[in-house]
């Protein structure tokens, strides 16, 4: 596996690999979920390319850049173990280089949920991911389920900018007790780690009332707020039953359809989400 930083050692390391080449766009601090990327990558492509960057175009003011966990050794030796061949690692001067001032913006389907509460979030991954794009020439890029918006941003912009590049979205991967894998989960501490399963236990609660029939979505938005009261150390910020397509919030569900919320456990915010076919 091999390591480099600058975009001249890219250049001269990428073309070296067998295609089709599939990337992992990743903020480090490693855990199943992105594992699972790697290795769907490493199924289907003969060239894997893992990029680790802590983004910091894509932090409010308010957020935590400054205590985002970081563990490169330790990221490293995963990725090695998951068959990574090139793990590339910039530094924010190689992204912004000084005087930068070009940047990516995806309109209506960044305006809700996620958006809505982070402004400027999703200007700063489509940048990012965009130049990750241009610097590595994949043709399959791995993103996952749980970040739901993000995806769809994502495959709009592609579709809009014409990277040939096939976008692969790979399923949330969970804890044994439902917590979706997040690097954010670090920081709770033993009590809120227990209360931050009220997420699955929302969304579990959410997608069997629509087995059993429910098509109402304000119903449903109901039994995620519902839940989510119920545990004392959860406090909700969105719940959210919108068309899979257009992020749009509904009245009636009747196709694919994307149950999501954002939560504060304490003070870590978490999100999580359901797909309704
Ligand atoms: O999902 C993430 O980790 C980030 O948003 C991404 C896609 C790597 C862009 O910084």
């Amino acid at each position: 596996m091999k390591i480099v930083s600058s975009i001249q050692e890219l250049n001269a390391a990428r073309p070296l690999l067998p295609g089709p080449v599939g990337l992992v766009p990743t903020m480090g601090f490693l855990h199943a979920g992105h594992i699972s990327l790697v290795e769907r990558a490493r199924r289907e492509c003969a060239g894997v390319i893992v990029s680790i960057f802590v983004n910091p175009a894509q932090f409010g003011p308010n957020e935590d850049l400054a205590k985002y966990p970081r563990d490169l050794p330790r990221d490293l030796a995963l990725l090695e173990a998951a068959g990574a061949d090139l793990v590339w690692t910039p530094t924010p001067e190689v992204m912004y280089p000084p005087g930068f001032q070009t940047w990516i913006t995806v309109e209506g389907l960044t305006a809700p949920l996620e958006g809505a509460q982070r402004p400027g979030h999703f200007r700063g991954v489509t940048t990012v991911v965009a130049k990750l794009f241009n610097a590595v020439q994949p043709q399959k890029a791995y993103f996952g389920q749980k970040d739901a918006q993000q995806a769809a941003v994502i495959r709009r912009m592609t579709k809009d900018l014409n990277f040939p590049i096939e976008i692969v979205v790979c399923p949330t991967v969970r804890e044994a007790d439902g917590l979706a894998m997040s690097s954010r989960n670090t920081y709770l501490n033993p009590e809120e780690r227990k209360a931050a399963t009220v997420l699955f236990r929302a969304l579990t609660a959410a997608k069997a009332a629509h087995e059993q029939g429910e098509r109402d979505a304000e119903a449903l938005r109901r039994i995620l707020t519902g839940t989510i009261s119920a545990e004392p150390l959860a406090r909700l910020q969105y719940a959210s039953c919108a068309d899979y397509d257009t992020l749009e919030e509904l009245e009636k569900v009747t196709g694919k359809s994307l149950l999501s919320m954002a939560v504060f456990v304490g003070k870590t915010r978490l999100i999580d989400n359901f797909v309704l076919e």
